[in-house]
């Protein structure tokens, strides 16, 4: 009877691995964030933001007009690593306990990632047009989010 005991054990042990991967699917990633919500805009979010959004425009001075935008093989790369780092910080806007809720957070976080995956695209066609458009389009991103979840906005 004794010997029994430790067997039933491993069964039933066997059956609890079953039953959680049954349920929950594979253990979740050991992830650790470091940053709240305020803190990633800070340093993640809005300088990447900037560095998309001020790679193309037109500035008028008194004498002359500026049309800035990326030209050298350093800056186009430049501006695709910042959208990379934008798209992604909306991923990292989704993990616990970062995320507000499991419903409309999400899809905004969501529209993050596409639109920056978008300029990323831009940048890598070197799609002035596209990267001006796209950087309205992430402007709404923000401000979509920013109404609904930054308390006194
Ligand atoms: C999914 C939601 C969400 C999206 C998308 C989002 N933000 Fe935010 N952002 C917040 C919240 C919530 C706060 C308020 C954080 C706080 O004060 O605790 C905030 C605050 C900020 C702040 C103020 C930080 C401070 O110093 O108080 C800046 C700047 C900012 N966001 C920039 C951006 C930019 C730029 C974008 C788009 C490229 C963006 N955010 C997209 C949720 C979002």
């Amino acid at each position: 009877m004794t010997a029994r005991r430790p067997r039933v054990r491993l069964v039933s042990a066997a059956l609890a691995v079953a039953a959680s991967a049954a349920c929950g699917g594979p253990v979740p990633p050991p992830f650790k964030p470091v940053a709240d919500v305020k803190q990633l805009m800070q340093a993640v979010v809005d300088p990447s933001a900037d560095v998309v959004w001020e790679s193309v425009a037109t500035i008028f001075t008194k004498d002359h007009v500026e049309e800035r935008r990326p030209r050298t093989k350093e800056e186009w790369a430049h501006v695709r690593s910042h959208a990379m780092i934008l798209a992604e910080s909306g991923n990292l806007l989704m993990m616990v306990p970062r995320a507000k809720d499991g419903d409309q957070w999400m899809k905004m976080a969501q529209a993050l990632v596409d639109t920056a995956a978008i300029a990323l695209r831009a940048a890598d066609a070197k799609d002035v047009d596209g990267l001006l458009k796209v950087g309205g389009e992430i402007d709404e991103t923000c401000e979509n989010c920013h109404k609904k979840y930054w308390p006194n906005y």
